[in-house]
């Protein structure tokens, strides 16, 4: 039987984009349309009525589409919405988009076509289109972690500019002036709001913002050490980090373990996310902890709640950070500098 999927790869186009150009959806791109409708005919494509008819109400499935599998934040994250899910009769299916918005895209057609009960997303871009399919569809949506602007849909969210503006300014008044920021991808919220923590931070102590101190990467280890390296080999001398998530203070540190720089003698570090070996090495790492845990919990009850209640009022929930400090932060010995 020819799949969706098939037409996708035929037409050389998303499964999303597919789904779009059946469902009428105006915002597609005529040539695209034409490659797919034509893929359609050529490959006798049938959606399968009887097949959905049978489906006609939902599974008792929700899709949980993380950002990254390999991130520790996100295994939190979904353990939360499970632990809810299970008690209230669903089961949950976890969808990796790797930061990828077309695999992202795969999984939210799967969704459609598998006809899920409920969506819990952590976007990996800020195209709204392929969750606006689900919401159209009658598929409820939670989005959290990152925000997609312009959908009304329960959110779940941390106050990521608080907490880089406290992890700075707690760098501030240890003493250290060369404060470097390694963060994330620009196009995604987490990013910009704890890039922007850390600019207000600077700006209350009146510290001016230095390009040559801020790098931004991928939300990963291999690019938390190219950054930690490029500010190094760049001259930036800073004397101290703040790194916008778990794996790139990892790899930032990595970095200067092999640089032979004393944490925090040379350069102070603080990290972002709940790092559970924070207290197991040493020195031990200052962090500014995200409730992952939680979000997913909230996540998951808002969901139960909007599929037995579809037009109740848009919930966004903000959860607070919270500073850890420990010593690879401390007090930077006044030389009077
Ligand atoms: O490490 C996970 C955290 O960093 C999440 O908030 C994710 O969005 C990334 O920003």
């Amino acid at each position: 039987m020819v799949t969706i999927y098939d037409v996708a790869r035929h037409a050389g186009v998303s499964a999303a984009t597919v789904s779009r150009v059946l469902n009428g959806h105006a915002k597609v791109d005529p040539a695209l349309a034409e490659r797919v409708t034509s893929s359609v005919a050529e490959l006798g494509y049938r959606r399968n009525a009887v097949a959905r008819n049978l489906r006609k109400s939902r599974t008792s499935l929700w899709a949980v589409i993380i950002s990254d599998v390999e991130n520790p934040f996100f295994t939190s994250m979904v353990r939360g919405v499970e632990d809810i899910a299970l008690a209230a009769g669903y089961s949950v299916v976890l969808c990796n988009s790797d930061e990828n918005p077309e695999k992202e895209s795969n999984y939210i057609v799967a969704a459609l076509t598998e006809q899920m009960a409920g969506v819990i997303i952590s976007p990996s871009s800020n195209r709204v289109d392929d969750v606006k399919l689900l919401l159209d569809s009658g598929c409820p949506v939670v989005v959290i972690d990152r925000e997609l602007h312009g959908l009304r849909t329960d959110t779940v969210l941390v106050d990521n500019e608080r907490g880089a503006e406290q992890a700075t300014a707690h760098l501030i008044d240890q003493g250290y002036r060369r404060i470097a920021c390694i963060g994330g991808p620009r196009w995604l919220s987490t990013a910009t709001h704890r890039y922007d923590g850390y600019r207000r931070a600077l700006g209350t102590a009146g510290l001016s913002l230095e390009p040559s101190l801020v790098r931004f990467a991928d939300f990963r280890e291999r690019g938390g050490y190219d950054a930690m390296a490029s500010l190094l080999d760049d001259g930036a001398e800073p004397d101290a980090l703040f790194a916008a998530n778990n794996l790139m203070t990892v790899g930032a540190m990595e970095c200067l373990v092999q640089r032979d720089l004393a944490v925090p003698t040379d350069i102070a570090v603080v990290g972002f996310d709940t790092i559970p070996w924070a207290d197991l090495i040493r020195p031990t790492l200052t962090t500014v902890s995200q409730p992952a845990y939680e979000v997913g919990r909230q996540a998951a009850q808002l969901l139960a709640r909007r599929i037995t209640k579809p037009d109740a009022d848009a919930t966004n929930v903000l959860l607070p950070t919270e500073l850890q400090v420990r010593a690879s932060s401390t007090r930077r010995i006044s030389t009077g500098e």
